[in-house]
């Protein structure tokens, strides 16, 4: 069965607690049932990854190599300076689009710039947890059905 990798930075693992007022009520298991339930029809597998730290992302991305259809990734604030998950990301054989709850571009100057975007197939910002699904069925159509 193939794979999709469903990728979450430092502080997402308390959605639905953290300043509910920015990013939202759902948890990120709501997050990941919804994305489970777009790309069921095709028969992707979701495997939900959150850790808190730069290398454990680094470490996901590599395992899902062979295993992965895509990703979707929301490096919190390391989309900031996450260089080594850049890095990752550009090796990385697979699409992935970057995904943000808030619209980082009505917030502070320092998360107007991601140094992941350059290189995923698209960004999705500021719709909250629709935003996810919205990336998997970006997904759905661009990885062509085998
Ligand atoms: C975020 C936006 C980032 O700037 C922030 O550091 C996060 C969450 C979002 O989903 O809106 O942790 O990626």
């Amino acid at each position: 069965m193939s794979e999709l990798l469903l990728l979450n930075g430092p502080n997402l693992g308390i959605l639905g607690r953290r300043e509910p007022e920015v990013y939202g009520t759902d948890t990120l298991a709501d997050i990941e049932a919804a994305v489970a339930a777009e790309v069921a029809g095709r028969g992707w597998k979701v495997v939900s990854v959150q850790r808190e730290s730069e290398g454990q992302l680094i470490e996901a991305v590599q395992d899902a190599w062979d295993s992965s259809v895509g990703a979707i990734v929301n490096p919190g604030a390391l989309m900031i300076a996450g260089w080594g998950l850049r890095d990752a990301l550009a090796a990385y054989p697979r699409p992935f689009v970057e995904v943000h709850l808030s619209n980082v571009w009505a917030r502070e100057s320092f998360r107007h710039e991601s140094v992941l975007a350059p290189l995923a197939s698209g960004v999705i910002v500021g719709l909250g947890a629709l935003g996810y699904r919205l990336a998997a069925q970006a997904l759905l159509a661009k990885v062509p059905a085998s």
